[in-house]
C-alpha cells in the first residue's frame, strides 16, 4: 500500500523549497533584506541597476563596474524585428501583461543558445531579458494604438527610458527616480508564487525564457502582482474620502478581500510599502494634488479599524502610477519589468545547484473503487 504523506498546511505555508542567497523576508519584524542589505538603505541609495548588478553578481558594483553594467544593459533594449511584427499583430485590446507573457516566450525562438544552461549563457539571457521588458511594453503600448515606435535611448537608464519609451518625451528627474526607487523595491522578495513557479520551470533544466514566461503569466494574478491594478480600480471607485469607511466595511462584511493588504508572510508592515507610501505623498505633492494617496491612507486607517490588516507593496504603488500617469493595465507589468531580475537571479542560482522540484500531493480521493464497463457506467453528471 502506498502511503499518504502529511496533509501540508494549505498553500504550503512554511513550506521550505531550498537555499538562497538573494533575499529574506523577517515576517515577524517587517524586515527585507537583499544579498543582507536592508532594503530602507537601497531604496534610499541604490538603483535599479546596482540592484540587478547585487543579485546576479553578489556584491554591490564600484563606479567602474556599474558603469560597464549599465552600458551592457542598455545596448541590449532593442526587439527583433520579427518580435515587432508579433507585437503589431497582436489584438490592439490585449492585456499588456498578456503580451508581456507572450512577447517572453517568443524571444526565446530568437536565441541561438537558448537551451545553453550555463552561467555566462544564464546571465547573458538575464541581462537581455531585463533589457527589454520596457521595450516589449512601450512598443506595444504604441503598437495597439496605432501610434509611431520609439526606439531606446542607450544614455539612459531602465527607469528614465523606460518612461521615455512610454511617454514619448525626455523624462522629468524626479519622475525618474521615482520609477527607479519602485523598481528597487520590487526586484526581489524570497520566494513569492511568480519565483516558485520560474524555479519549478528551470529545475527540469528547461530554459530561461520558459521559466520567466511562467513567472509572467504567476505574477499577473490579482492575489500577487496582479493586485496593484486592483487597488487603483478600488480608488477609482470610492472615488471621494467620506466614502471610504463604508466601502471597506461593506467589503468586509461581505468576506471579500481587499487589494494591497494582508500578505502570506507579513505579519507587520510591509517595510515596502512605508518608501512607497513616503514616495506616493511625495509625487502627489509634485504633482499638484494628492487626492489619491490621501485617499488610499484613508483606506488604511479604515481597513485596520475593521479587520487589522496591514498594507502590502501594492497598495501605495498604485497611486504612485497612477500620479506618474501609467495607465491602469500597465501597473503590474511594471512590477515585473523590476522583478525579471529577481527571477533571473534565482534561475541562475537553480541551474547552479539544481534539483528536480517534485513534491507530493495529499491524495483525499477514493480509493478501491471497482471498474465499471462503459456499456454500465451511468450518464447522470452533466456536462
Ligand atoms: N482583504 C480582506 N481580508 C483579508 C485580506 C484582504 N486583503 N487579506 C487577508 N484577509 C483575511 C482573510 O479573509 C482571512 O480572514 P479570516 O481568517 O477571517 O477568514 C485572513 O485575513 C487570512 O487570510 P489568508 O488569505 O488566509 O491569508 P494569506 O496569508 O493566505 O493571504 C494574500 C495572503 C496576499 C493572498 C491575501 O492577504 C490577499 O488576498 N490579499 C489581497 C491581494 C493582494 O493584495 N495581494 C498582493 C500581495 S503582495
Amino acid at each position: 500500500m502506498i502511503s499518504s504523506p502529511q496533509a501540508p498546511e494549505a498553500g504550503l505555508r512554511g513550506a521550505v523549497v531550498g537555499n538562497t542567497s538573494l533575499s529574506s523576508i523577517n515576517g515577524d519584524e517587517g524586515k527585507l533584506i537583499y544579498r543582507g542589505l536592508d532594503i530602507h538603505d537601497l531604496a534610499r541609495n541604490s538603483t535599479f541597476e546596482e540592484i540587478c548588478y547585487l543579485l546576479w553578481f553578489g556584491a554591490l558594483p564600484s563606479r567602474t563596474n556599474l558603469d560597464a553594467f549599465r552600458a551592457k544593459l542598455a545596448q541590449r533594449r532593442a526587439l527583433p524585428k520579427q518580435l515587432l511584427t508579433l507585437l503589431r499583430d497582436l489584438p490592439p485590446t490585449a492585456v499588456p501583461m498578456d503580451v508581456l507573457r507572450t512577447a517572453v516566450s517568443a524571444l526565446g525562438l530568437f536565441d541561438e543558445n537558448v537551451n545553453d544552461t550555463s552561467r555566462a549563457a544564464s546571465l547573458d539571457k538575464a541581462i537581455a531579458l531585463t533589457a527589454v521588458f520596457p521595450t516589449i511594453l512601450a512598443a506595444y503600448r504604441h503598437l495597439s494604438r496605432g501610434d509611431e515606435l520609439i526606439e531606446p535611448r542607450s544614455d539612459l537608464d531602465t527607469a528614465a527610458n523606460f518612461l521615455y519609451m512610454f511617454f514619448g518625451k525626455a523624462p522629468d528627474k524626479d519622475a525618474a527616480r521615482v520609477l527607479d526607487v519602485a523598481l528597487v523595491l520590487h526586484a526581489d522578495h524570497g520566494m513569492n508564487a511568480s519565483t516558485f513557479s520560474s524555479i519549478v520551470t528551470a529545475a527540469t533544466l528547461s530554459d530561461m525564457y520558459s521559466a520567466i514566461t511562467s513567472a509572467v503569466g504567476t505574477l499577473k494574478g490579482p492575489l500577487h502582482g496582479g493586485a496593484n491594478e486592483g487597488v487603483i480600480k478600488n480608488l477609482l471607485e470610492i472615488d471621494t474620502p467620506e466614502r471610504v469607511d463604508a466601502w471597506v466595511a461593506d467589503k468586509l462584511g461581505k468576506h471579500e478581500k481587499i487589494m494591497g493588504f494582508g500578505h502570506a508572510v507579513y505579519k507587520a508592515y510591509d517595510p515596502r510599502a512605508t518608501e512607497l507610501k513616503a514616495i506616493a505623498k511625495e509625487t502627489g505633492h509634485r504633482a499638484g494634488s494628492t487626492r489619491w494617496v490621501d485617499l488610499t491612507e484613508r483606506m488604511e486607517r479604515a481597513v485596520w479599524n475593521e479587520k487589522q490588516l496591514y498594507p502590502n507593496v501594492d497598495l501605495y504603488s498604485a497611486s504612485v502610477y497612477y500620479t506618474l500617469g501609467f495607465p491602469t493595465e500597465y501597473f503590474t507589468p511594471i512590477f515585473a519589468v523590476s522583478r525579471v531580475s529577481g527571477w533571473c537571479a534565482h534561475v541562475l542560482e537553480q541551474y547552479a545547484d539544481n534539483k528536480l522540484i517534485r513534491p507530493r500531493a495529499n491524495y483525499v480521493g477514493p480509493r478501491d473503487v471497482e471498474y465499471v464497463p462503459i456499456e454500465k457506467r451511468s450518464a447522470d453528471i452533466t456536462l
